[in-house]
């Protein structure tokens, strides 16, 4: 079996998309099932369009710039992603109970194993693993992440009109993005196929989540909805205080311009980087391997896709997003 297909069999399909075999399959096919409260927040967007950014600023706008909150948890156990349904096997907690027991016994070098590390690192994630059960156990008001598309987004976030911030960004950069990200060397995320054969996956929408046109332009047509507001990567990249300040007056919470400052500095790229809370590769530890909290440039596509490429999908780009009236800088 090639790169490419394994990586296609590790998911199933609703509605023509693929999703991980370890996302929430009831919570895609029955969107009813997700119980949400009138006050929770969601942060919605195609995966890589700068959803943990995103998340980290809803957060702390949320929080009124309180960064101790954002600093005790990783990002997911605090916001979880909703469809998230990473199954720990039974046994464990057990190793991982006794790793922790045998950890000051170890010789250093041991202890610095990438693969010790990425278990004991599992017990954090399995904390928020299964996303609809971590859920129920936040206090309200709960900030919640999903990559869900619009027709498949919890019916009670719409019908109870729950605040919904969604994020795009240009679908080149995404495609880049997205190939690091499903190349970080951590199960699922373990793609070892190349940029040209990722590629095709992308622009065939064989992606989990599927074609970023059909999820972007739908959530696109939302943009009128009072509890939706629709953002842009490359927007945030150039204004981030404007986008902290949009995003303030969207939750009706009133900042002052200090705390402002604070939460778009807490966001920073920098600041974020070096963030274990966020950066997951930090925890991980193997710093030659691609970092989660990678480059966070707009323009990065120009480094990989190749002249045809770019030629066959400026013509896409065209067709699709033709009458929309959404475009993206570059
Ligand atoms: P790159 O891979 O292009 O660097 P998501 O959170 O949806 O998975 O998106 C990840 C992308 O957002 C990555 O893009 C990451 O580097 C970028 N990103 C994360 N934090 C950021 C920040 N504070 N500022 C700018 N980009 C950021």
């Amino acid at each position: 079996m090639d790169e490419n297909t394994r990586y296609i069999s590790n998911t199933f399909q609703h509605n023509g998309v693929p999703y991980l075999n370890q996302f929430n399959r009831s919570l895609i096919e029955t969107p009813e099932i997700v119980k949400c409260r009138e006050d929770d927040v969601f942060v919605a967007s195609y995966p890589k369009s700068g959803t943990t950014w995103l998340v980290e600023m809803v957060s702390l706008v949320m929080n009124g710039g309180n960064t101790d909150f954002n600093t005790s948890a990783w990002q997911q156990e605090r916001h979880p992603m909703i469809e998230a349904n990473f199954k720990a096997p039974f046994w464990l907690p057990w190793v991982i109970h006794l790793l922790k027991l045998l950890k000051p016994l170890m010789p250093k070098a041991i202890q610095n194993l990438v693969f010790l590390k990425r278990l004991l690192l599992a017990e954090t994630h399995m904390k928020a693993a299964i996303g609809i059960e971590h859920m129920k156990r936040l206090e309200s008001p709960r900030l919640l992440k999903s990559h869900l598309p619009y027709q498949t987004f919890p019916t009670q976030a719409i019908s109870k009109k729950c605040k919904i911030v969604y994020v795009a960004r240009n679908p080149k950069d995404t495609a880049v993005s997205y190939f690091y990200h499903c190349s970080l060397g951590m199960f699922p995320l373990d793609y070892k196929g190349s940029w040209n054969e990722f590629y095709e996956l992308y622009v065939n929408g064989k992606v989990w989540y599927g074609s970023w046109f059909d999820h972007v332009l739908a959530w696109w047509q939302r943009k009128g909805d009072d509890n939706v507001l629709f953002l842009k990567y490359e927007d945030m990249k150039k204004d981030p205080k404007g986008t902290v300040k949009t995003i303030a007056v969207f939750l009706d919470v009133t900042l002052s311009d200090d705390i402002v400052d604070k939460i778009v500095e807490f966001s920073s790229f920098k600041s974020m980087k070096s963030n274990k809370a966020v950066n997951i590769s930090l925890s991980i530890g193997d710093k030659n391997k691609h970092q989660f909290i990678r480059k966070g440039v707009v323009g990065d596509w120009m480094n990989y896709f190749t002249v045809s490429q770019n030629k066959e999908y400026e013509k896409i780009y065209k067709e699709r997003m033709k009458g929309s009236g959404l475009d993206f800088e570059w």
